[in-house]
């Protein structure tokens, strides 16, 4: 490999032994070459002028001038470098912080040697994809997608910033409902590769998995899938997750987008069941989706959690009509009204699904979820609703689209007078 092709990496870290290790570490790489290492903040900002390096390494807190605010003068100055933060607190201020300031990854210390390679390759392959928007007020680089569908089929993430809150069973409900209303073809794939749970809530053997996927990735294409994906009795087809966590480690972000790709020129609708963290992976499917339908509950935490979540979607350019809240076991016992949480907010909740009590957890422990098993419940007719509710508006937009392309090409056609 010739010195140019080589990503170029800068080490910030105020201790040297953090520094000289995670030299060595890259050391043997030959895609990678460190061409700097700075021990503080403002050090690292004239290094990133002379060095041009594609990615940096950055520490968090350092003396005389902390990584977060090297990260925003840096990338003030040169949009197109990449930041990985590492830290030794996984605190999600740390997080928003560092994400305001236009940081892509987080690694936290100790960092294993995988980690750091698979961090390092995978922004610079963002940088190669993105196009970069300048860092007005703080943002950092717009994603390719820019939530726009490039084809046909609709990927809807079902996600949530706080764990636990309904994020799975809310994906295989909805998956089954638009199956049911519509009668087109619904994919359904568990996000969740390290603890997924959709084989459970759904009664499937997890035979193979979307690990069996990652593994033949360069022979991706329907064949693949339709071998690998278990089938629903409603006819949704299901790429699980695997039973062992380790086995999940090996999908990476870039399988997550490549797997989407296909699904979404095979399917009409895709539903995917979103871990709920700011990781790559998660955010790999975030960036695909056409739709995030962000579930919340009636917590202090999880609103917090959502706040946060609302300000990081601003700051990866996703349209506002993209984040689609939705209030989950929503009830008026917890001492917090949804209008107040609107009104926290700044934003109005899409849709609100009831609380169904143990209704819901014994739909799942009896292997079918609620839409099927007692469809006259408050919840299954909630999560139908939301189900119609997306689904006409991704054919109100996909006939807008057309009408819009169908007028330029007329417009085309007339002559000017
Ligand atoms: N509308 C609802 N009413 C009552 N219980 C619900 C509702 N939605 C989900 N639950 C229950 O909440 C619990 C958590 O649900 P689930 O596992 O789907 O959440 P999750 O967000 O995917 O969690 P994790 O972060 O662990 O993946 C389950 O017991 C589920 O039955
Ligand atoms: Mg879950």
């Amino acid at each position: 490999m010739s010195e140019a092709d080589k990503i170029r990496v800068m080490i910030v870290d105020d201790v040297i032994d953090t520094r000289d290790q995670l030299e060595k570490l890259l050391f043997f790489e030959k895609d990678i070459e460190v061409v700097a290492k700075a021990s503080n903040g403002r050090e690292a900002i004239a290094f990133a002028r002379q060095y041009r390096p594609q990615v940096i390494l950055m520490d968090i807190n350092m003396p005389d001038m902390d990584g977060i605010a090297a990260t925003e003068a840096i990338l003030t100055q040169d949009p197109g470098i990449q930041v990985i933060i590492m830290s030794v607190q996984g605190e999600t201020d740390y997080i928003r912080r560092a994400m305001l300031a236009g940081a892509r990854e987080f690694l936290i210390k100790p960092i294993s040697a995988d980690d750091l390679y698979r961090s390092i390759r995978h922004v610079a392959k963002l940088a190669a994809m993105r196009p970069v928007v300048a860092v007005a007020g703080g943002a950092a680089a717009g994603a390719a997608t820019d939530g726009k569908p490039s084809v046909d089929g609709q990927i809807f993430a079902v996600f949530s910033p706080k764990g636990g809150v309904g994020v799975s069973s809310i994906a295989a409900n909805l998956a089954i409902a638009i199956r049911q209303q519509t009668n087109k073809k619904v994919a359904l794939v568990d996000g969740n590769v390290i603890f997924g749970d959709l084989s459970v809530i759904l009664n499937l053997r997890a035979d193979k998995t979307i690990v069996d996927v990652a593994a033949r990735i360069e022979g991706l294409d329907r064949d693949l899938l339709n071998d690998v994906m278990a089938t629903h009795p409603t006819q949704v087809k299901v790429l699980l997750a695997p039973p062992d966590p380790q086995r999940g480690e090996m999908v990476t972000a870039d399988h997550i987008r490549a797997i989407l790709e296909v699904l979404r020129q095979e399917y009409d609708y895709v539903v995917v069941d979103t871990p709920a963290s700011f990781q790559d992976r998660s955010l790999a499917a975030l960036d695909m989706a056409q739709r995030i339908v962000t579930l919340m509950t009636l917590e202090m935490h999880c609103i917090r959690n959502v706040k946060l979540f609302l300000e990081v979607a601003d700051l990866l350019s996703y349209p506002s009509e993209k984040v689609m809240l939705v209030l989950n076991k929503a009830t008026n016992r917890t001492g917090i009204r949804a209008d107040e949480v609107e009104k926290h907010l700044q934003r109005k909740l899409a849709l609100q699904i009831g609380d169904a009590a143990q209704d819901m957890t014994l739909a799942i422990n009896q292997g079918a979820p609620i839409v099927m098993a007692k469809p006259n419940h408050q919840v299954a007719k909630d999560i139908m609703n939301l189900a119609r509710e997306l689904v006409a508006k991704a054919s109100k937009e996909a006939t807008a689209e057309s009408g819009a392309k169908s007028r330029s090409l007329f417009g085309g056609l007339i002559p000017r007078r």
